[in-house]
Protein backbone atom coordinates (compact mmCIF):
# COMPACT_ATOMS: atom_id res chain seq x y z
CA UNK A 1 0.00 0.00 0.00
CA UNK A 2 3.24 2.37 -0.81
CA UNK A 3 1.62 5.73 -1.60
CA UNK A 4 -1.74 5.45 -0.24
CA UNK A 5 -1.00 8.36 2.17
CA UNK A 6 0.87 10.21 -0.53
CA UNK A 7 0.12 14.11 -0.45
CA UNK A 8 -1.51 13.80 2.95
CA UNK A 9 -0.94 15.13 6.32
CA UNK A 10 -1.97 13.06 9.54
CA UNK A 11 -1.66 13.75 13.39
CA UNK A 12 -0.82 10.64 15.50
CA UNK A 13 -1.31 11.05 19.07
CA UNK A 14 0.60 9.13 21.91
CA UNK A 15 3.29 8.26 18.95
CA UNK A 16 6.33 7.87 21.33
CA UNK A 17 5.80 3.74 21.60
CA UNK A 18 3.89 0.99 21.42
CA UNK A 19 0.35 1.27 18.67
CA UNK A 20 0.62 5.07 18.30
CA UNK A 21 4.68 4.66 17.21
CA UNK A 22 3.87 1.83 14.54
CA UNK A 23 0.42 3.79 13.07
CA UNK A 24 2.81 6.58 12.81
CA UNK A 25 5.81 5.27 11.02
CA UNK A 26 2.76 3.18 8.55
CA UNK A 27 1.73 6.35 7.87
CA UNK A 28 4.91 7.49 6.60
CA UNK A 29 5.82 4.59 4.78
CA UNK A 30 2.63 4.78 2.64
CA UNK A 31 3.97 8.40 1.81
CA UNK A 32 2.16 10.19 4.52
CA UNK A 33 3.61 13.51 6.75
CA UNK A 34 3.05 12.68 10.26
CA UNK A 35 2.89 15.20 13.33
CA UNK A 36 3.94 12.70 15.86
CA UNK A 37 2.64 13.44 19.29
CA UNK A 38 3.70 12.25 22.72
CA UNK A 39 3.51 14.14 26.25
CA UNK A 40 6.94 11.80 26.19
CA UNK A 41 8.80 14.72 24.08
CA UNK A 42 11.72 12.71 23.98
CA UNK A 43 9.95 9.62 22.51
CA UNK A 44 8.00 11.49 20.48
CA UNK A 45 11.17 12.99 18.54
CA UNK A 46 12.26 9.36 18.53
CA UNK A 47 9.66 8.30 16.32
CA UNK A 48 9.39 11.41 14.23
CA UNK A 49 14.02 11.23 14.09
CA UNK A 50 13.69 7.49 12.86
CA UNK A 51 10.73 8.35 10.22
CA UNK A 52 13.01 11.50 8.86
CA UNK A 53 16.31 8.86 9.01
CA UNK A 54 14.12 6.35 6.56
CA UNK A 55 13.31 9.45 3.90
CA UNK A 56 10.05 10.17 5.61
CA UNK A 57 8.46 13.46 6.95
CA UNK A 58 7.26 13.45 10.37
CA UNK A 59 8.00 16.45 13.19
CA UNK A 60 7.45 15.85 16.92
CA UNK A 61 4.82 17.36 19.43
CA UNK A 62 5.08 17.07 23.22
CA UNK A 63 1.83 18.51 24.04
CA UNK A 64 -0.91 17.15 26.19
CA UNK A 65 -3.73 15.91 24.15
CA UNK A 66 -5.59 16.62 28.07
CA UNK A 67 -5.25 20.35 27.70
CA UNK A 68 -7.29 21.51 25.37
CA UNK A 69 -5.12 24.37 24.31
CA UNK A 70 -2.10 21.76 23.69
CA UNK A 71 -4.45 19.72 21.58
CA UNK A 72 -5.36 22.46 19.43
CA UNK A 73 -1.41 23.27 18.54
CA UNK A 74 -0.98 19.51 17.99
CA UNK A 75 -3.38 19.95 15.21
CA UNK A 76 -2.07 23.79 13.98
CA UNK A 77 1.20 22.07 14.19
CA UNK A 78 0.23 19.79 11.59
CA UNK A 79 -1.69 22.77 9.30
CA UNK A 80 1.55 25.26 9.57
CA UNK A 81 4.21 22.21 8.86
CA UNK A 82 2.80 20.61 5.98
CA UNK A 83 -0.33 23.18 5.06
CA UNK A 84 -3.15 20.41 5.85
CA UNK A 85 -4.64 18.02 7.97
CA UNK A 86 -6.53 15.03 6.11
CA UNK A 87 -6.35 12.26 9.49
CA UNK A 88 -6.36 12.11 13.06
CA UNK A 89 -5.35 9.17 15.11
CA UNK A 90 -7.05 9.75 18.36
CA UNK A 91 -4.29 7.19 19.85
CA UNK A 92 -2.99 8.33 23.63
CA UNK A 93 -4.19 6.71 26.41
CA UNK A 94 -3.97 5.76 29.62
CA UNK A 95 -5.21 2.20 31.59
CA UNK A 96 -4.72 0.78 35.12
CA UNK A 97 -6.33 -2.15 37.04
CA UNK A 98 -8.84 -1.50 40.16
CA UNK A 99 -11.54 -3.09 41.87
CA UNK A 100 -14.42 -0.53 41.99
CA UNK A 101 -14.03 -0.68 45.92
CA UNK A 102 -10.21 0.13 45.20
CA UNK A 103 -10.49 2.29 42.55
CA UNK A 104 -8.33 5.88 43.29
CA UNK A 105 -10.88 9.28 42.48
CA UNK A 106 -7.55 11.22 41.62
CA UNK A 107 -6.25 8.24 38.88
CA UNK A 108 -9.54 7.57 37.23
CA UNK A 109 -9.71 11.22 36.84
CA UNK A 110 -6.44 11.93 35.51
CA UNK A 111 -7.73 8.72 33.03
CA UNK A 112 -10.62 10.14 31.54
CA UNK A 113 -9.09 13.52 31.11
CA UNK A 114 -6.74 12.01 28.72
CA UNK A 115 -8.98 8.87 27.25
CA UNK A 116 -12.10 11.12 26.70
CA UNK A 117 -11.17 14.84 27.03
CA UNK A 118 -7.83 14.41 25.33
CA UNK A 119 -9.93 12.35 22.05
CA UNK A 120 -12.25 15.14 22.08
CA UNK A 121 -10.28 18.24 23.02
CA UNK A 122 -7.68 16.65 19.95
CA UNK A 123 -11.14 15.37 17.73
CA UNK A 124 -12.54 18.84 18.09
CA UNK A 125 -9.37 20.89 17.11
CA UNK A 126 -9.16 18.37 13.95
CA UNK A 127 -12.26 18.75 12.74
CA UNK A 128 -12.31 22.73 12.88
CA UNK A 129 -9.53 22.46 10.39
CA UNK A 130 -10.94 19.56 7.83
CA UNK A 131 -14.37 21.11 8.16
CA UNK A 132 -13.26 25.05 7.62
CA UNK A 133 -10.69 23.61 4.74
CA UNK A 134 -13.68 21.68 3.06
CA UNK A 135 -11.75 18.69 1.78
CA UNK A 136 -12.81 15.81 4.25
CA UNK A 137 -10.86 13.79 6.04
CA UNK A 138 -10.64 10.66 8.37
CA UNK A 139 -10.64 10.50 11.97
CA UNK A 140 -9.70 7.13 13.82
CA UNK A 141 -10.23 6.80 17.38
CA UNK A 142 -9.19 4.03 19.46
CA UNK A 143 -11.19 2.64 21.52
CA UNK A 144 -11.00 -1.54 22.99
CA UNK A 145 -13.17 -4.56 23.39
CA UNK A 146 -13.47 -3.44 26.94
CA UNK A 147 -15.58 -0.88 25.81
CA UNK A 148 -18.03 -3.50 26.13
CA UNK A 149 -17.32 -3.95 30.13
CA UNK A 150 -14.09 -5.46 31.25
CA UNK A 151 -13.96 -6.93 35.55
CA UNK A 152 -11.25 -4.28 37.25
CA UNK A 153 -11.62 -1.81 33.95
CA UNK A 154 -14.44 0.28 35.05
CA UNK A 155 -12.75 3.49 34.26
CA UNK A 156 -10.66 2.41 31.29
CA UNK A 157 -13.82 0.53 30.01
CA UNK A 158 -15.98 3.52 30.55
CA UNK A 159 -13.44 5.88 28.64
CA UNK A 160 -13.58 3.26 25.73
CA UNK A 161 -17.68 3.46 25.77
CA UNK A 162 -17.29 7.23 25.10
CA UNK A 163 -14.90 7.11 22.58
CA UNK A 164 -17.43 4.52 20.49
CA UNK A 165 -20.72 6.84 21.89
CA UNK A 166 -18.21 9.95 20.45
CA UNK A 167 -17.06 8.06 16.74
CA UNK A 168 -21.15 7.44 16.19
CA UNK A 169 -21.92 10.95 16.72
CA UNK A 170 -19.35 12.68 15.37
CA UNK A 171 -19.95 10.81 12.22
CA UNK A 172 -23.41 11.26 12.05
CA UNK A 173 -22.54 14.94 12.78
CA UNK A 174 -19.72 14.95 9.55
CA UNK A 175 -20.94 12.60 6.45
CA UNK A 176 -21.99 15.71 4.64
CA UNK A 177 -18.85 17.64 5.41
CA UNK A 178 -16.74 13.95 3.77
CA UNK A 179 -14.93 13.73 7.19
CA UNK A 180 -15.23 10.69 8.01
CA UNK A 181 -15.17 8.56 11.91
CA UNK A 182 -14.20 5.45 12.78
CA UNK A 183 -12.36 3.65 16.15
CA UNK A 184 -10.53 0.72 16.10
CA UNK A 185 -10.76 -2.19 19.26
CA UNK A 186 -7.06 -3.18 18.80
CA UNK A 187 -4.77 -5.91 21.08
CA UNK A 188 -1.18 -5.62 20.29
CA UNK A 189 1.40 -6.28 23.41
CA UNK A 190 3.11 -2.95 24.84
CA UNK A 191 3.77 -0.96 27.68
CA UNK A 192 0.15 -1.40 28.38
CA UNK A 193 -0.30 -5.01 28.37
CA UNK A 194 2.98 -5.76 29.94
CA UNK A 195 1.34 -4.34 33.21
CA UNK A 196 -1.83 -6.80 33.10
CA UNK A 197 -1.19 -10.10 33.90
CA UNK A 198 -4.53 -10.93 32.41
CA UNK A 199 -3.83 -8.90 29.47
CA UNK A 200 -0.73 -10.56 28.56
CA UNK A 201 -2.05 -13.74 28.91
CA UNK A 202 -4.69 -13.20 26.11
CA UNK A 203 -1.83 -11.12 24.06
CA UNK A 204 0.99 -13.19 23.02
CA UNK A 205 4.11 -11.70 22.32
CA UNK A 206 3.77 -11.95 18.60
CA UNK A 207 0.69 -9.33 18.42
CA UNK A 208 2.71 -6.38 17.38
CA UNK A 209 1.62 -3.01 17.08
CA UNK A 210 2.64 -3.61 13.60
CA UNK A 211 -0.30 -5.86 13.21
CA UNK A 212 -3.10 -3.33 13.85
CA UNK A 213 -1.56 -0.53 11.54
CA UNK A 214 -2.83 -1.70 8.52
CA UNK A 215 -6.28 -1.80 9.78
CA UNK A 216 -5.81 2.02 10.73
CA UNK A 217 -4.11 2.96 7.50
CA UNK A 218 -7.01 1.41 5.68
CA UNK A 219 -9.40 3.40 7.49
CA UNK A 220 -7.10 6.41 6.94
CA UNK A 221 -7.26 5.95 3.07
CA UNK A 222 -9.41 6.75 0.82
CA UNK A 223 -10.15 2.94 0.38
CA UNK A 224 -12.79 3.04 2.91
CA UNK A 225 -14.65 5.56 0.96
CA UNK A 226 -18.31 5.08 2.55
CA UNK A 227 -17.23 3.48 5.59
CA UNK A 228 -18.03 5.79 8.66
CA UNK A 229 -19.38 5.01 12.29
CA UNK A 230 -17.82 2.03 12.52
CA UNK A 231 -16.20 0.26 15.18
CA UNK A 232 -13.60 -2.31 13.81
CA UNK A 233 -11.96 -5.00 16.05
CA UNK A 234 -8.35 -6.75 15.15
CA UNK A 235 -7.60 -9.09 17.25
CA UNK A 236 -4.59 -11.49 16.16
CA UNK A 237 -6.19 -13.48 13.57
CA UNK A 238 -9.22 -11.74 13.83
CA UNK A 239 -10.79 -8.62 12.22
CA UNK A 240 -14.61 -7.97 12.82
CA UNK A 241 -17.18 -5.38 12.81
CA UNK A 242 -18.21 -4.76 16.49
CA UNK A 243 -21.90 -4.48 17.14
CA UNK A 244 -23.58 -1.50 17.75
CA UNK A 245 -26.04 -0.78 20.77
CA UNK A 246 -29.91 -0.51 19.67
CA UNK A 247 -33.14 -0.37 20.99
CA UNK A 248 -34.30 -3.82 21.78
CA UNK A 249 -37.94 -5.69 20.86
CA UNK A 250 -40.04 -6.36 22.54
CA UNK A 251 -40.88 -2.67 23.44
CA UNK A 252 -43.75 -2.26 25.78
CA UNK A 253 -46.20 0.81 26.14
CA UNK A 254 -48.49 2.03 28.70
CA UNK A 255 -49.07 5.35 29.66
CA UNK A 256 -47.38 5.22 33.02
CA UNK A 257 -44.94 2.49 34.62
CA UNK A 258 -45.12 2.04 38.42
CA UNK A 259 -42.98 0.00 40.34
CA UNK A 260 -45.87 -2.74 40.26
CA UNK A 261 -45.76 -3.04 36.44
CA UNK A 262 -42.18 -2.63 35.71
CA UNK A 263 -41.92 -5.47 38.18
CA UNK A 264 -44.43 -7.60 35.98
CA UNK A 265 -42.32 -6.40 32.69
CA UNK A 266 -39.76 -8.52 33.88
CA UNK A 267 -41.74 -11.12 35.73
CA UNK A 268 -43.45 -11.76 32.10
CA UNK A 269 -41.84 -10.74 29.70
CA UNK A 270 -37.72 -9.29 30.33
CA UNK A 271 -36.62 -12.38 31.88
CA UNK A 272 -36.49 -14.00 28.72
CA UNK A 273 -34.50 -10.94 26.99
CA UNK A 274 -31.93 -10.31 29.21
CA UNK A 275 -28.51 -9.81 27.46
CA UNK A 276 -25.32 -11.96 28.62
CA UNK A 277 -23.12 -8.91 29.59
CA UNK A 278 -19.53 -7.98 29.33
CA UNK A 279 -16.61 -8.77 26.77
CA UNK A 280 -16.87 -11.77 28.62
CA UNK A 281 -21.08 -12.34 27.99
CA UNK A 282 -21.66 -13.48 31.56
CA UNK A 283 -25.14 -15.33 31.59
CA UNK A 284 -27.22 -12.95 33.87
CA UNK A 285 -28.30 -14.16 37.55
CA UNK A 286 -31.90 -14.53 36.72
CA UNK A 287 -30.94 -16.61 33.48
CA UNK A 288 -28.45 -18.88 35.54
CA UNK A 289 -30.53 -20.03 37.74
CA UNK A 290 -32.30 -21.66 35.24
CA UNK A 291 -29.05 -23.46 33.33
CA UNK A 292 -26.58 -23.83 36.09
CA UNK A 293 -28.05 -25.66 39.34
CA UNK A 294 -24.45 -25.62 40.87
CA UNK A 295 -23.72 -21.65 41.85
CA UNK A 296 -25.39 -19.93 44.21
CA UNK A 297 -27.76 -17.18 42.67
CA UNK A 298 -27.32 -13.37 43.71
N1 LIG B 1 -2.36 -2.53 23.73
C1 LIG B 1 -3.58 -3.01 23.62
O1 LIG B 1 -3.78 -4.24 23.54
C2 LIG B 1 -4.75 -2.08 23.54
C3 LIG B 1 -6.04 -2.65 23.53
C4 LIG B 1 -7.14 -1.83 23.40
C5 LIG B 1 -6.95 -0.46 23.28
N2 LIG B 1 -5.68 0.07 23.32
C6 LIG B 1 -5.54 1.53 23.17
O2 LIG B 1 -4.54 1.81 22.22
C7 LIG B 1 -3.95 3.08 22.52
C8 LIG B 1 -2.44 2.95 22.56
O3 LIG B 1 -2.10 2.07 23.61
P1 LIG B 1 -0.69 1.32 23.74
O4 LIG B 1 -1.02 -0.07 24.08
O5 LIG B 1 0.17 1.62 22.59
O6 LIG B 1 -0.19 2.02 25.09
P2 LIG B 1 1.22 2.68 25.48
O7 LIG B 1 1.12 2.94 26.94
O8 LIG B 1 2.33 1.82 24.99
O9 LIG B 1 1.23 4.05 24.65
C9 LIG B 1 0.38 5.11 24.94
C10 LIG B 1 1.12 6.41 24.64
O10 LIG B 1 0.23 7.51 24.91
C11 LIG B 1 1.01 8.55 25.48
N3 LIG B 1 0.19 9.49 26.24
C12 LIG B 1 -0.37 9.31 27.47
N4 LIG B 1 -0.98 10.42 27.86
C13 LIG B 1 -0.83 11.34 26.88
C14 LIG B 1 -1.24 12.69 26.72
N5 LIG B 1 -1.93 13.32 27.68
N6 LIG B 1 -0.92 13.32 25.57
C15 LIG B 1 -0.20 12.71 24.60
N7 LIG B 1 0.24 11.44 24.71
C16 LIG B 1 -0.08 10.76 25.84
C17 LIG B 1 1.99 7.83 26.40
O11 LIG B 1 3.13 8.62 26.74
C18 LIG B 1 2.36 6.60 25.55
O12 LIG B 1 3.52 6.81 24.79
C19 LIG B 1 -4.57 3.53 23.85
O13 LIG B 1 -5.63 4.42 23.61
C20 LIG B 1 -5.10 2.25 24.42
O14 LIG B 1 -6.14 2.44 25.35
C21 LIG B 1 -4.58 -0.70 23.45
Amino acid sequence: MDGLMQDKAVVVTGAGRGLGEAFAVHVARAGGAVVCNDVDADLAEQTAATIRRHGGRAVASGDSVADPAQAQAIVDRCVREFGRIDGLVNNAGLNYEALPWEDDAEQARQLIEVNVLGVLYTGLAAIRAMVGAGTGGSIVNISSGASLGQRKLGAYSASKGAVASLTYSWALDLEESGVRVNAVCPLAHTRMVWKSERALRACPPDRTPARIAPVVLFLLGAGSHGITGQLIRCNGPQLHVMGQPYLKQPILERPTWDTETVQKAFDEVFSAHLENYGLEKRVPPRLRKLTDTSSRIA
